[in-house]
Formats: C-alpha cells, structure tokens, sequence
C-alpha cells in the first residue's frame, strides 16, 4: 500500500517538475491572445478538414485575436504574427536564424540536407561558401540562358493564340526548370526521358506536395504513419526519379570539369561547382551533394515560375495596367522578337518593377517562413518569447495587414509601390524574399529570370482571362497554391 502511494507522490512530484520546466510557455499563453485548438493536434483539425489548408482561416484568426496571436501544434506553443515590427524583431535577432525543425525536418528526411535544412553554424559556414554562386558578375553571365529559354517559350505561347483561355502553368513551369538546372547545375535536361515525359518535374511536384504535408501536420514525419498514409511507398519512388536525374548531371560534371578553388570566374562559381568543391574537400558526402544540388533547383523553378505566371494573371485581370506595362516597354525597348535583353535594359522598367512587386505582394510567392528560438527573445511590444519556440512570420497576412497597407489592402494597386508610398511603409512590411541574415539567396537572381520573361512575354502577346481577381484563393504549400488557377487567352500584339 505504501508503495503505492509513493508510486502517486512520485508521479505528482514529476508532473509538477514537467509543468514547472515548461512554465515560460504557460506564462506566454498569458501575455498573448489565440486559440487552443484541439488537444494535441492543436488547430491542425480544423485547418485540415474545415478549411483544406486555406490561408483565410489565418485571415480568420488574425481579424479576431489581432496581428500577433498564439497556437499550439501539439503539446508546443507557436506564434504567429503579420505585424512588421515583430518581423524587424525576430529577423534581427542572432538567436533566430533557424528554421523550425518540424519544417527542416520535413524536407531533409525527403530532400537530404542543404541550405535550406542546415541549421546554426553548419548553415552560416554553407551560406559562406554557396554566397559566391549568387553574385552579381556570375548573374549576368547568366542572361544568355535567360534569354534563350524564353525565347522558346514565347515561340511556345504562339501556339495558345486562338486556343481560347489555356493553362500556362505547366509550360512555364518548364520554362523555369531548364533555366534553373542550366544556371545552377550548368546541363541542359531537354535530353533526358525523365524531362522529356515530365517524371521529373512530377516527382518534384510530389515530394514538395508531401513534405508540406509533414510541415503542417508533423506527425506525418512518423515512419509508421507514413506508410499508413501511403506516402512513404510514393516518396520513395519519386527520390529515387530526382536521384537518377541529378546523379547523371552530377557525374558528367565529375568527369569532365577538373574544379579549381574560388575565383571570379563565373563559370567556376555556379551552385554546382561550388557543391562539387565541398564534396571534393572531403566537407560534405555525395548523397549531401546531390541534396544541395535538388534543393538549389527546386528553390529556385517553383517560386520563378509561379511568380511569373501569378504576375501574368493578374495582369490579364487588369487590361488598363497590363496596357500601361506594354506602353514602357514599348517606350523603352525595341520590340523585336529576338531581341537580347541586358542587366540595363531590365533595370530602367520602373513601372513593370511596381507592377511586380505589387504582385509578390498581394500573391507572395512564399506564404509562411518559420524561425526557432535558439534564447529567449525580447519582442518590441514587450512580450518575452522563451527559448525553443516557434514564430511563424505569415508573409500573405503581412502583405494585406490593413494596418499597415490601409483599408484597400487586398485591391492590386501597382501605386502602392510609388517611391513616396513605399518609402513611408515600414521596412518589414513587404518581404517576398523575406529579411536579415537568412533571406532567399537567389532574390537577384529570381528578379532577373522573373523580370525578362514578363518583358518577353508581354511585348509580344495581349493577355486576357474571364477569371475574376476576387474569386482567388489562396492555399498553403511551399510555394502559394491557387485553389483553382486562372486560365489564360492569348492574342498577338504585331
Ligand atoms: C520569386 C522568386 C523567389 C522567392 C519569392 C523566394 C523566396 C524565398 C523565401 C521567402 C525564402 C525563405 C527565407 C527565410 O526563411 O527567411 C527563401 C529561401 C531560399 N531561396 Fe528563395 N525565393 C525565390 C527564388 C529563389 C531562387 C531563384 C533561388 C535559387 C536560384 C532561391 C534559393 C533559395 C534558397 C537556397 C533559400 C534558403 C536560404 C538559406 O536558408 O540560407 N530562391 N526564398
């Protein structure tokens, strides 16, 4: 009988030393407003059932518990927040440079790790030697690429004039990854039967589909109720396409480029060469290798091809500013089909830089970003976030926090980007490619690629959709889904 009262004053006294270890997080439930969700699986329920991954349930939260609130995913707190001042807060921050593991997690269990995955000093040491592949000089070397592999999608767009409102998507999606693994990975796929029959790019589609999944709900992360979900069976399958595609490129680089250490050779300088530097040092091993490779191009197609095309529709929702576009070009630029577009020509389009900024703003092509406190953090508003949580920076909301866009945020306004307007804005209310030391590594490089295919596209053909701006919506993954995607008519301009 003792004993087992001494089992129960054991079990209370652990309980107690549990909720005391844990009592920073109760104290922060108190200082922040939010929900509680569901136990253990936290508001992922609703999320999933009610709202299909919808971002309007976060609109939802924000309108009621205001700009910054607190969730649970289970058993651990998560803020979120689309105030820019808490944004300037956790992006300045030395203790907030990881991202949270239920998201890296997720995507090196698929991917392998790279960039994107590393945390702490590992990621500041690979940010190092990954910086050189993204500077200027080894970006402009790039525009020949650029310019070539739009040119084939515009002779492609020929073939929708007349078709009636088509799906671009896909094409452009293709656009964007022959031009990311010629730049990043120096090869050319249009050879390769899994380009060819667009395995590989289902197989990316698939595996970014899946781990944002396990991102969103981590229990999926489980062995176990991954294969009870059937996903484990169809992840494997399509790695194993994107291995075989990337060890073919990666081992005809092995053989035929001896490479040297860093110099200002664009070509020395590309994602690959510089992977294929670390590997040859002996710094990381060929599976870490190839996972640089996949997750450089990757990062890289999605969000440019999504960014053109999201441009491109609201666009065609928007003939009087589509006009005024065509008008600069026009202005600025012969309008000849081959034309060779250079590093200055894409720099004196003003108009077409507010109309593209205002369109990564009110479809930011990256809806969510995720940082981990590594110490305690002091936010600006006084609240104390303890070591070990989540803040989850909501792009999307910032983007249309009426607090700080005004009352019209959600309209699409290109004047919002007018140099008086932006300059009076705080700085971390507009952050396609998010802020501080993380941010995206390849922002010049996807504003180039993004910026000339636009200028090609729009000098040579007249778009149009019955589409309606105010029937989009908007679902969570990697890169933002449309929850049915706008399809597009062509007519030539000459
Ligand atoms: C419209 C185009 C793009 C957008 C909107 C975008 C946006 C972003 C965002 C929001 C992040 C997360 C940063 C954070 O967590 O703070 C990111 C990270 C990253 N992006 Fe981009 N990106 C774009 C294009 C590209 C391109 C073209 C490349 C490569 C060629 C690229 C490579 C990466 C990589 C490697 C990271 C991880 C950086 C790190 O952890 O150090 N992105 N991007």
């Amino acid at each position: 009988m003792i004993s087992v009262h001494l089992l129960i004053a054991a079990g209370i006294l652990l309980w107690i030393r549990f909720l005391w270890s844990r009592r920073k997080l109760y104290l922060l439930s108190l200082q922040l407003p939010g929900s509680w969700g569901l136990p253990i699986i936290g508001i992922a329920a609703a999320y999933f059932i009610f709202y299909r991954r919808k971002i309007s349930m976060r609109s939802k939260y924000m309108n009621k518990y205001g700009s910054t609130f607190l969730t649970w995913m289970g058993t651990m707190p998560v803020v979120l927040t689309r105030d820019p001042k808490i944004a300037e807060d956790v992006f300045t921050s030395s203790s907030c440079t990881n991202r949270s593991p239920h998201a890296t997690n997720a995507i090196a269990d698929a991917m392998g790790p790279g960039l994107i995955t590393l945390q702490g000093a590992q990621w500041a040491e690979r940010r190092k030697q990954m910086n050189p592949a993204f500077k200027h000089n080894v970006l402009v070397s790039f525009l020949p690429i650029f310019n070539d592999e739009t040119r084939s999608l515009v002779s492609l767009c020929d073939s929708f004039v007349g078709q009636g409102e088509v799906d671009v998507l896909p094409d452009l999606i293709r656009w964007s990854f022959r031009t990311s693994t010629q730049t990043t990975l120096g090869t050319d796929v249009k050879e390769d039967e899994n380009y060819k029959n667009d395995t590989i790019l289902e197989s990316f589609k698939s595996v970014v589909n899946i781990t944002a999944l396990s991102v969103l709900m981590p229990f999926l992360q489980n062995t176990v109720l991954s294969k009870l979900f059937g996903l484990e069976k169809k992840v494997k399958r399509d790695l194993s396409t994107i291995r075989s595609v990337m060890d073919k490129i990666i081992n005809k680089k092995l053989k035929t480029k001896s490479v040297s250490t860093y110099n200002w050779d664009p070509e020395v300088n590309t994602v690959i060469h510089r992977a294929i530097e670390l590997y040859q040092k002996d710094e990381i091993s060929f599976s870490g290798l190839r996972s640089e490779c996949s997750i450089i191009v990757v990062t890289a197609f999605e969000t440019s091809a999504h960014t053109v095309y999201h441009t491109l529709i609201l666009l065609a929702m928007f003939p009087d500013i589509q006009e005024k576009v065509f008008n600069e070009i026009k202005e600025l630029l012969p309008t000849t089909e081959d034309l060779e577009l250079t590093y200055e020509d894409l720099q004196q389009l003003a108009y077409l830089d507010r109309v593209l900024n205002e369109s990564m703003r009110v479809i930011t092509p990256v809806p969510i970003i995720t940082r981990d406190t590594v110490e305690d953090l002091q936010l600006s508003n006084g609240v104390l976030i303890p070591k070990g949580v989540t803040i989850t920076v909501d792009i999307f909301s910032m983007h249309r926090n009426p607090d700080v866009w005004g009352p019209e945020a959600n309209k699409f306004n290109p004047d919002n980007f007018l140099p008086d307007k932006i300059s009076s804005m705080h700085p971390y209310a507009f952050m396609p490619f998010s802020k501080g030391r993380r941010n995206c590594i390849g922002w010049r490089y996807g504003l180039m690629s993004i910026k000339l295919a636009l200028v090609k596209i729009l000098m040579n053909y007249e778009l149009s959709t019955s589409f309606r701006y105010e029937d989009l919506d908007f679902v969570d993954n990697m890169v933002i889904n449309l929850a049915k995607s706008p399809r597009l008519a062509f007519k030539r301009r000459t």
